[in-house]
């Protein structure tokens, strides 16, 4: 087949007057005795184009006017200023061709449909205009956070995605087995023998990337991993998912402080791009999704992120007068509605908190000298609560060990991590940035099913 022109390419740069062919599917169609309108939408962009059908000029008219929502069509035709206030150009047909047909059940007719029923359609929703805007904007931001990191001399490096260690230590791996699901070898002891297992050990898909990516960060000092993650977390939230991306940056010789600068830094080049290239997306959101959305990212885009410690965002939430479903106390991790009062009530806008008690982290993160604190940071940002996850991690090999021993890591199945403590050590840092977090912050999308193309749910994995 052909090149196709994309509708946005031939609306951003219109040559009235010439022949042109654009492909797409029919949003609605509206007819009359001498003329009818067709809106043709590729998914280029939001509008896409209006294709006007005269009688006079077309002998099969009234053929033509049967085509129905949904179907695919092929067009050529006259690009014209349009007479209509909705858009600045149409295109006056001569052509048409019914590539594929849609009849009278095609879901998506012109009414407003609940995202809960859309969900349920996750092979059509991708046509109508919120889907489209966000799985644009979700495209685009990709490429924007690659770019952020070639910019600033990053390298990207791809982890594993089935892997021995648990990187986060919740025990959230989905398991990873070519052994009969009846039948298993077992061992002595009578439980499964993994050793005769594909890899000859029990493996699970990734939690995380960053413990491979400390390694590169130690060998060409900036990096960053962007890929899918996956966690058996039986939370059924409008913040969680089963499978989601994650982008985690690791700089070498780079302290907390480094860490939040670039966290911040990042955030704010990408509100800044949202505006800037996806502003027809970005418009729509603030007219349908979330009033108030594109001040919210300017704001962003412009502000001096707040940090504050883990002991005062205690406090705050001590002195708190709304009452949390959740016990606030030293010691015990923020949970989401926590987060959202710190960021939306307590500051209004993001804010880092810092030095998290190390009780309720991971066990690579630095032990601050206050013997109770590590050096963790979460970002928290209106609506959505944490969106970033990191910390400074522990460099010095002994601490390190005694940390391990003190939380029951086994240190055996970590020794090439260990050995990175042993030869050229160096004070690093790094975060991780949930991708969807990303598009529900920037789209005002509250649910993060609908920002997932086929989101993976507890007992969701349809389509
Ligand atoms: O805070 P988390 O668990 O941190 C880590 O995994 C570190 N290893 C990152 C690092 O330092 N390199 O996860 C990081 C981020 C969270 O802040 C959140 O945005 C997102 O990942 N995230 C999820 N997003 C969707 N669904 C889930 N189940 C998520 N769990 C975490
Ligand atoms: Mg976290």
């Amino acid at each position: 087949m052909s090149h196709r022109i994309h509708i946005a390419d031939l609306l951003r740069c219109p040559t009235p007057g010439a022949s042109t062919t654009v492909h797409g599917w029919v949003r609605s169609v509206r007819v009359s005795s001498e003329v009818a309108f067709i809106v043709l939408n590729d998914g280029s962009n939001l509008e896409g184009i209006q294709v006007v059908l005269e009688r006079t000029r077309l002998p099969d008219f009234d053929n033509l006017c049967r085509i129905t929502t949904g179907s695919a069509l092929r067009v050529t035709g006259t690009l014209l200023p349009s007479p209509g206030a909705r858009q600045q150009y149409e295109l006056q047909i001569e052509e048409l061709q019914v590539v594929g047909t849609a009849d009278s059940h095609y879901p998506l007719q012109k009414k407003r449909h609940s995202l809960e029923y859309l969900r349920s359609i996750a092979h059509l929703r991708p046509r109508t205009n919120t889907f489209g805007a966000v799985f644009r904007l979700r495209s685009q931001l990709a490429q924007a956070i690659h770019r952020f990191f070639a910019e600033q001399g990053f390298l990207y490096v791809n982890t594993p995605i089935i892997t021995a260690s648990d990187c986060e230590g919740a025990g959230e791996l989905f398991r990873v087995t070519a052994l009969p699901p009846n039948g298993a070898p077992r061992n002595e002891g009578g439980e499964i023998d993994f050793y005769q297992d594909f890899f000859g050990r029990k493996t699970g898909l990734t939690v995380s990337g960053q413990l491979e990516g400390e390694l590169f960060a130690q060998a060409f000092g900036d990096i960053y991993t962007f890929g899918p993650t996956f966690r058996a977390e039986n939370s059924n939230t409008p913040r969680h998912a089963a499978e989601f991306w994650m982008i985690e940056p690791e700089m070498a010789f780079a302290d907390l402080a480094d860490d939040a600068d670039l966290a911040a830094a990042f955030i704010r080049y990408l509100c800044r791009f949202a505006l800037e290239q996806c502003s027809e997306d970005m418009a729509f959101f603030d007219r349908h999704i979330e009033q108030g959305l594109l001040q919210r990212i300017r704001s962003v885009a412009e502000a001096d992120f707040a940090r504050i410690e883990y002991d005062e965002a205690i406090r705050h939430l001590q002195q708190a007068t709304v009452s949390f479903q959740f016990p606030v106390q030293w010691g015990l991790d923020l949970q989401t509605e926590h987060e959202r009062y710190l960021t939306e009530t307590v500051v209004g806008g993001p804010v880092f908190v810092l030095n998290y008690p190390k009780e309720i982290k991971a066990f690579y993160m630095r032990q601050n000298d206050d013997g109770r604190t590590v050096a963790a940071m979460d970002l928290l940002v209106p609506k959505v609560g944490e969106i970033i996850g990191g910390s400074q991690r522990e460099e010095r090999l002994e601490r390190l060990l005694t940390r391990m021993q003190e939380m029951g890591v086994p240190r055996e199945p970590l020794w090439w991590y260990l050995d990175s403590r042993r030869w050229g050590s160096t004070p690093h840092a790094g975060f991780g940035l949930g991708f969807e977090r990303l598009v529900m912050y920037l789209s005002g999308m509250e649910n993060i099913r609908d920002v997932l193309p086929f989101p993976r749910t507890p007992r969701h994995a349809e389509f």
